[in-house]
């Protein structure tokens, strides 16, 4: 295939991203395996692993501290620990002359401090830190004036928009790539905006022209958006390139690269991604960010859509004109509050099936749940170790002055996320991936899922237009 180099963060490259991944799914070795092949390739800087002074691996970490402040103060020591690790094996793997990325979620617990660490120490290994989940308005600036690019994650011209006028603007020199992550499609936190519609995917032609032209407007002609989300074969992309109205565009694989040998996932999990059917992957709101994503349906997932049908509206004090007279106790503090005695029979059919846990949500209804996923819920909690800035589910928030009312409805996305890159359990954790996913099985290069590439294969392949 035809495809046009680009430049980012001064360096010729072909137009290929691995996209960062977290928790741990592209790591030092993937990331470095791929900028070694002349794309550029994206750690995540999301915990990463890292190895102790006796070259051990330490996941899963144990925390010391007692409360979630001080075990946020570890997370981010382990944090900015884990990046330099993964930076040092990136570079290594690239021959120290590869172009390597770091992954932020700007909404994850600390993530000014990691990235401040991170880059103090990382100097000549991390090119640009590719940031979005948020509105990294102070990524620029810490950017700046470490000597390092930075490219904005966003899905629309607004929030690209909104960065510029801010703060980006003052820090021109330093934008490597602006990259567009389709918000219908791509795996991982979804960007949908209250404009946009989940169920009206919209295609990226126009969006992508739309910032363009911004991006013209105020002399960022020669700045390469990355196209994210979606993207299989590039021979199916061909109208996006040589394309006046986009300028030049790079493609940036989330997904895919996540079968390779050097990707750390389980067989399991492989062989999972590996032959999922379309429509296994979802648009959902259970993400405890708060964000849309994108995951595939398993057991885990359909355990926390099944039990949104089992909720039943409360009061707080028993009012007998309204029917709001039958009393529920609360597990957890074992006060009594009432729902309508029209629920009555609902509430006795929850707990016949063993559903006997009661708890509260934020919107005034009671949720129930089995013994098991009760203590695992609780626990969850208790451990929480605010790896986000703020948690719908712990109602952890690391803003003074911010309360957030735990939400039960959503779970640790930490643990979610640990378990699938740490383990082979592909059941009960949590598996992030794009709506394309169901390509795998679709393609021969699988061989019907008997063929794991190499990173150097799959680069290759991908070369060819398929
Ligand atoms: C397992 C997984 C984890 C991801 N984690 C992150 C992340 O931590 N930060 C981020 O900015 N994007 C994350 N993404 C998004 C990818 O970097 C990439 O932009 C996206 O997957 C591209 O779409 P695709 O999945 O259709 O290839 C993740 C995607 C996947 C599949
Ligand atoms: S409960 Fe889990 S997901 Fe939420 S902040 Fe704590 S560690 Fe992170």
């Amino acid at each position: 295939m035809n495809l046009k180099s680009i430049i980012i963060a001064g360096k010729e490259i072909f137009p290929l991203v691995e996209g960062g991944k977290g928790v741990n799914v592209s790591t030092g070795l993937t990331s470095g395996r791929w900028a070694n092949c002349g794309g550029a390739g994206t750690f995540s800087g999301v915990n990463p692993d890292f190895k102790d002074e006796n070259g051990k691996l330490t996941a899963p970490i144990s925390f010391k501290g007692k409360n979630r402040f001080e075990r946020q103060i570890e997370l981010i020591k382990y944090g900015i620990k884990g990046c330099l690790d993964q930076a040092k094996i990136a570079h290594e793997e690239s021959n120290g002359n590869g172009l390597v990325f770091m992954n932020v979620l700007w909404e994850q617990g600390g993530s000014q401090e990691l990235l401040k660490g991170v880059l103090e120490k990382a100097k000549g290994t991390i090119k640009a830190i590719s940031c979005g989940a948020g509105m990294p308005f102070k990524l620029a600036d810490i950017c700046s004036e470490n000597n390092v690019f930075y490219n904005p994650i966003v899905s629309s011209v607004r929030a690209f928009q909104l960065l510029w006028k801010r703060s980006y603007s003052r820090f021109k020199d330093w934008l490597g790539a602006v990259i567009y992550e389709d918000p219908w499609v791509a795996g991982g936190h979804n960007g949908l905006s209250n404009s946009d519609n989940p169920n009206q995917p919209e295609k990226p032609m126009q969006r992508l022209i739309e910032i363009r032209k911004f991006m013209n407007e105020v002399g960022l002609k020669s700045v390469p958006i990355i196209i994210a989300g979606g993207i299989w074969w590039l021979s199916e992309w061909i109208d996006y390139l040589d394309n006046e109205e986009i300028g030049p565009v790079g493609f940036q694989f989330g997904t895919r690269p996540m079968v390779t040998v050097e990707s750390p996932l389980a067989d399991t999990v492989k062989q999972k991604l590996l032959n999922t059917e379309k429509g296994d992957v979802k648009l959902q709101r259970f993400s405890p960010t708060g964000l849309y994503s994108s995951a595939i349906r398993n057991e885990f997932l359909m355990e926390l859509e099944d039990q949104l049908n089992r909720q039943i509206r409360f009061e707080e004090e028993q009012n007998f004109s309204t029917g709001f007279d039958v009393g529920v106790e609360l597990t957890s503090t074992g006060k009594t509050v009432y729902i309508n005695k029209a629920d009555k029979e609902k509430l006795e059919s929850f707990i016949k099936k063993g559903y006997s846990k009661v708890m509260k949500t934020p919107d005034d209804t009671l949720l129930f749940v089995s013994e098991n996923r009760y203590k695992t819920i609780m626990e969850d909690m208790k451990n929480c170790v605010g790896c986000l800035s703020a948690c719908m589910f712990s109602g952890w928030a690391q803003k003074e002055g911010l309360v957030i009312k735990p939400d039960p409805r959503y779970f640790c996305i930490q643990k979610g996320l640990q378990g699938i890159s740490h383990t082979d359990d592909v059941k009960n954790n949590w598996l992030f991936a794009g709506q394309i996913v169901h390509r795998f099985k679709l393609d021969p290069f699988y061989k019907n899922g008997t063929f794991i590439p190499t990173v150097k294969q799959l680069f290759e392949r991908i070369l060819t237009g398929y």
